[in-house]
């Protein structure tokens, strides 16, 4: 299968902006205001009364100064030059030079919502909008039978090739050969079906990883492995295994665009707590790294090579998610509101196939 949709090769970057993204971890916004990028707008991040956060264009109404050198005071954020203040709304308060003026719409500053949710800071990419929908919520992560290893890792690419990397099997044998597969490929079967807001891939008679992955995830051994990967709108990359009655790893990728070619990745990896996770522990966070960092360096050279001379794919049925997460960021990009799930027990479609890995 080819994708024809952009015959001129110049590199199309969806921006789905009607939803919420991760723009940092809770702990690192504390007093003072913090400066964070979203879809290459640098927005200020303060906290006010109850340390309830607000986001703001990082850009003073009055002569285009940076809010976050400014300071905060409840819920106020003060401009350093000429000390204009600004409330969450992004209303002008006060003009220290003017007291009493009246101020309106030419003197604020674009804001947008807030949430703050499972440790993490959320901005909804829409500015001045009531958001629709709510942030993505991490599963288990208020299970006390699982263990939670969390990182992040910023990628030089676009949020689909990142996506589509974070869920592309293939690859594994190849660029992550010894990590995860890499022994005599085996014939999967795999069933596509698509949401209106996700796509997912069941992988079905599937071994056991080998490798370090499927110690992690059954340490004793087991068969009768469950797989499936999905795609969430507006970008969240899940990876889910299960394994006999106890083994369960999901890792659960939101990714948030800080520019069209550069994507922040905040993971979690939840495993179902055994004895011998214990022991191999302290073996995920290096092992996740090193195979972030040759997801990273492959990312650079795909990403280099689209922005110098265009961009043209060429899939086959073994690329199971990838068409379908730019189908859906491209309709995600073109409407004014969220797509919300629709009846989860009713897909539009589903596509079955295979792959050897
Ligand atoms: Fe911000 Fe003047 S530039 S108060």
């Amino acid at each position: 299968m080819t994708d024809n949709s952009n015959p001129s090769g110049s590199p199309s970057i969806p921006r789905a902006r009607a939803y919420w993204y991760i723009v940092c971890e809770s702990k690192a916004l504390g007093t003072k205001p913090l400066s964070v990028t979203l879809w290459s707008q640098e927005l200020v991040l303060f906290r006010g009364k109850e340390g309830k956060p607000s986001a703001l264009l990082n850009r003073c109404a009055h002569r285009n100064v940076p809010l976050s050198d400014g300071r905060c005071d409840e819920g106020i954020i003060q401009c350093p030059y000429h000390g204009w203040k600004f409330n969450g709304q992004g209303h002008c308060v006060e003009v220290p030079a003017q007291p009493g003026c009246e101020t309106g719409q030419s003197h604020a500053v674009p804001a947008h919502s807030v949430r703050e949710s499972q440790g993490y800071v959320w901005v909804y990419g829409a500015p001045n909008q009531l958001p629709h929908g709510d942030p993505y919520l991490f599963p288990h992560l208020d299970d006390r039978s699982y263990i939670h290893v969390r990182y992040q890792a910023d990628f030089d690419a676009n949020i689909h090739a990142t996506a589509e990397n974070i869920l592309d099997v293939p690859h594994t044998a190849f660029l992550h050969k010894g990590l995860f597969r890499g022994g005599e490929p085996n014939r999967i079967r795999t069933e596509v079906t698509h949401f209106s807001d996700r796509v997912e891939c069941q992988f079905l008679d599937e071994p056991r990883p080998s490798g370090v992955l499927g110690k992690i995830l059954a340490p004793g051994g087991g068969d009768g492995m469950y797989h499936c990967d999905r795609f969430i709108l507006p970008s969240v990359a899940q990876v889910e295994y299960r394994l006999g009655d106890r083994g369960h790893l999901m890792t659960t990728s939101s990714l948030t665009p800080l520019s069209d070619w550069k994507t922040r990745m905040y993971a979690i990896v939840s495993i179902r707590k055994s004895f011998w996770l214990q022991l191999l522990r302290p073996v995920i966070t290096p092992v996740a790294m090193k195979v972030v960092r040759q997801d990273q360096e492959m990312l650079i050279r795909q990403t280099s090579a689209v922005r110098e001379a265009g961009e043209h794919y060429a899939y086959t049925n073994a690329d199971t998610l990838g068409p379908g997460i730019i189908k859906l960021l491209r309709k995600a990009a073109r409407e004014s509101v969220s797509i919300q799930p629709i009846n989860e027990e009713d897909p539009l479609q589903t596509v079955k196939g295979e792959l050897w890995v």
